[in-house]
């Protein structure tokens, strides 16, 4: 995905965007606290990647700072992190993300009895890093977790990634994306 979407912004150094691809979650597995995989990743990834001298010293930085900031809302930071977020990102788009929830989340309930949304619905995705901040989490519901999925859908910088996305988020179009635009939640 990520190759795709350079391709189509036009950013031509491949070389860096498949090393942040593949290094990008090594943090995983280093630390408890899932919201700093990135930072602990780019330190593992900043040896390897000086250890074998396969990058110079800036694109080892470029990496790394995609590497860092790619599971947070960090605009401005260079198009390497653009592409890598979005990429990651849109793994939890639509149809894929929905059907991502439904088979990690099984054991969850769809939503409380009396309320299908969730409390989680059309919140966007500076609310839902307010709750990853405070311990909260998406919710306790599996639609908590989708309403989540599509909230990603504001943080995506390439025109490519939206483009990409846009079609599977048409599931919630009539409802969800028609709200936000000031239209009537059906
Ligand atoms: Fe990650």
């Amino acid at each position: 995905m990520g190759f795709k979407n350079c391709e189509a912004e036009g950013f031509e150094d491949l070389a860096s965007v498949e090393a942040a691809a593949l290094l990008h979650d090594i943090g995983r597995g280093h630390t408890d606290n899932e919201r700093q995989h990135g930072e602990v990743g780019a330190e593992i990834a900043k040896n390897y990647l000086k250890e074998n001298g396969f990058f110079n010293d800036d694109e080892v930085t470029d990496i790394c700072n995609a590497i860092r900031y790619h599971c947070t809302n960090r605009k401005g930071e260079g198009m390497l992190l653009d592409i890598l977020r979005d990429a990651d990102k849109l793994d939890l788009s639509g149809a894929i993300g929905i059907w991502r929830v439904m088979i990690s989340k099984y054991f969850l309930s769809y939503s409380p009895d009396d309320n299908l949304r969730g409390e989680t619905w059309q919140m966007g995705a500076a609310d839902f890093d307010k709750r990853f901040d405070a311990g909260i989490g998406p919710g306790e519901y599996i639609v908590d977790e989708i309403n989540f999925c599509i909230s990603c859908y504001d943080n995506f910088a390439t025109e490519t990634a939206k483009s990409i996305a846009t079609p599977f988020c048409g599931v919630y179009e009539g409802v969800y994306r028609t709200n936000r635009k000031g239209g009537t939640v059906i």
